[in-house]
This record gives C-alpha cells, structure tokens and sequence, in this order.
C-alpha cells in the first residue's frame, strides 16, 4: 500500500468522479482489487474534497461511498451512464445540488477491448468509442458550465498508456489517443476561465477492469522476465514501461489534481498541463 498523507490539498472543493464505483462490489473475479476511479474517489476525500461517486452501476457507486463514510469523509452516490446525455447532467446537478458548487471532474470511465483491425467488427470499435471518448466528452460538456460557475477548478481526464504505444487494442488504442485531442482543445478553451484540463496516461495497473485484468504473473513489483510471456499476452510488450503492472494508486499521485504536480515531467502528465 502506498502512503501518501492527505494534506487537505482539495479542502472545500467538491469533486465528480465518473466510473469511481468499487469494482469489487459486482465483479467476482476481483479477488479484492478496485478500480483507479474507487481509488480517486477515496483520494480526494482523504484531502479534504465531498465527492460525488459517479458509476453505471448504483451497487458500485454506492459501494464506495460506504467506503468514504466509513471514513468519517462525505460522498453521495448517483447512478450514472455516460454515454446518455441526461445521465451525465444528472451526476453534475448531483453534485451541485448536494453540495452547492463543482469544482473537479475525474473522468475515469473507460472499457478495455483487446483485437486489432481485422479481429474487430464495427459496432464494438463504436461501443468502446461511444464509452471512452463520446462519454468523457459529455462529461466534461455537462460538468464544465458548473465548474465556471464555481470560479475555476480543473478535470483530469484518464487516457492510458496505450494512447502512447500501441498493443493490440485498436478501438481501445483509437479511443485513448483521441482523448487527447479532447483534453488539449479544452485546455486551450477552459484555460482562461480558470479550469486547468489535464489528461493521465496510467501503464498497467493492479484492478478489476474487465479487459484491463493482469493475466497469473503480472504482479505488481513481479520480476519482469518471469513474467514476459504474461506482459505480451496482455499486450503488456509493447505499452507496459515498467515492465510490471504497477499499483492504482501510482495513478493518483503523479495525477493532475493540483496545479504543482502537473507541472513536473512525470509520465502520466499531458503536455498541455
Ligand atoms: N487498469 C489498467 O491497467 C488501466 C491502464 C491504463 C488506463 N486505464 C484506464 O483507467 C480507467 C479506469 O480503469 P480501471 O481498470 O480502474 O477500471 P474499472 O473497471 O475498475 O473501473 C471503471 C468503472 O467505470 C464504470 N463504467 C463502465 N462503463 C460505464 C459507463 N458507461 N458509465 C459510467 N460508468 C461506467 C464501471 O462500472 C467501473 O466502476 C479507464 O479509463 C481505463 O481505460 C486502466
């Protein structure tokens, strides 16, 4: 587990987490793993934020807010899918009704797809794109207008590093990689109202996303070539850097949430930080 004492850096604020359910609660092969967004969701309230957990599945969303409160921390939980429209305005209207502003969107949402071009038929290449890249655009079209109306905050938006290097997930690879697209032209557009727009690029983690799950021998801090015939079998050779899945919290330390840590060269930070 990695320590990383909260210092009330999001004191205040209020912060949307899209996909922040707990895996765990529906998914029974995730032997105790949860997801970045479950993972963000409980970051940010340890540092001071009252979040609202977005997810498509309620018992998840849900899941984590029992998990926030059990901290002593305060969550609300809404059902949301953000490929509808209306469920996306829901979730920011959640938060602001609840807590009276918006100040940070976490838009983790996103599906894995393994097949290149020719192992592909059209309507799934559709699904993970109406997923992974309409949904985080509706997100932050919804969530922008009310983080304005807060005074400025900041959305970070999780690519993946297969945005980067390509393995063998071609819609997923296509929709990661437009994500960044996204996240710059709206860095370009929200920087003057005050609304930092960061994008993070995790490499393989440790959770329960199905088509992201690591296969037996890709364990975090596992011996790199015991385990390459696992890292290729998850596409792993080409975009995992490290060699070795790492730990979902990783993701929110070298993450956007605060303008200090955008700014350093890590390797999850977007350049239009
Ligand atoms: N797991 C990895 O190794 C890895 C690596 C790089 C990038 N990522 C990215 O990080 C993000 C989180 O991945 P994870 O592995 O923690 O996933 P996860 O499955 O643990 O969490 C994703 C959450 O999104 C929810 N969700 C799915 N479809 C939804 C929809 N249409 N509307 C609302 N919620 C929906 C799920 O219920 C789940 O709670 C994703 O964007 C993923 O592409 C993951």
């Amino acid at each position: 587990m990695v320590s990383d004492p909260a210092n009330g850096r999001l004191h205040g604020k209020v912060a949307l987490i899209a996909g922040g359910g707990a895996s765990a609660a529906f998914d029974e092969h995730a032997s105790g793993a949860a997801g970045i967004g479950e993972a963000t969701a409980i970051m940010c309230a340890r540092e001071g934020a009252k979040v609202v957990v977005a997810d498509i599945s309620m018992l998840a969303a849900a899941t984590t807010v029992a998990a926030i409160e059990a901290e002593g921390f305060t969550a609300v939980a809404v059902q949301c899918d953000v490929t509808k429209e209306a469920d996306c305005r829901r979730a920011v209207e959640a938060g602001v009704d609840t807590f009276g502003e918006l100040q940070l969107l976490v838009n983790n949402v996103g599906i894995g797809q393994l097949g290149s071009v020719l192992e592909i038929d059209v309507d799934e290449f559709a699904r993970v794109l109406d997923v992974n890249l309409r949904g985080q655009f509706l997100m932050i079209q919804n969530a922008l207008p009310a983080i304005e109306r807060a005074g400025g905050g900041a959305i970070v938006n999780v690519s993946s590093i297969n945005a980067l290097r390509s393995a063998v997930g071609v819609a997923y690879e296509t929709s990661k990689s437009a994500l960044r697209g996204l996240t710059r032209n709206v860095a370009l557009s929200a920087g003057p109202k005050n609304i930092r727009v960061n994008s993070v690029l995790p490499g393989a983690k440790k959770c329960s996303c199905r088509g992201h799950r690591p296969r037996p021998g890709l364990e975090p801090g596992g011996d790199a070539d015991s385990s390459r015939s696992a890292r290729l079998s998850v596409g792993g050779g080409a975009g995992c850097c490290l060699s070795r899945v790492g730990r979902r919290e990783l993701c929110q330390r070298g993450g956007a949430l605060d303008r200090r840590r955008s700014r350093r060269p890590t390797a999850v930070a977007d350049p239009t930080a």
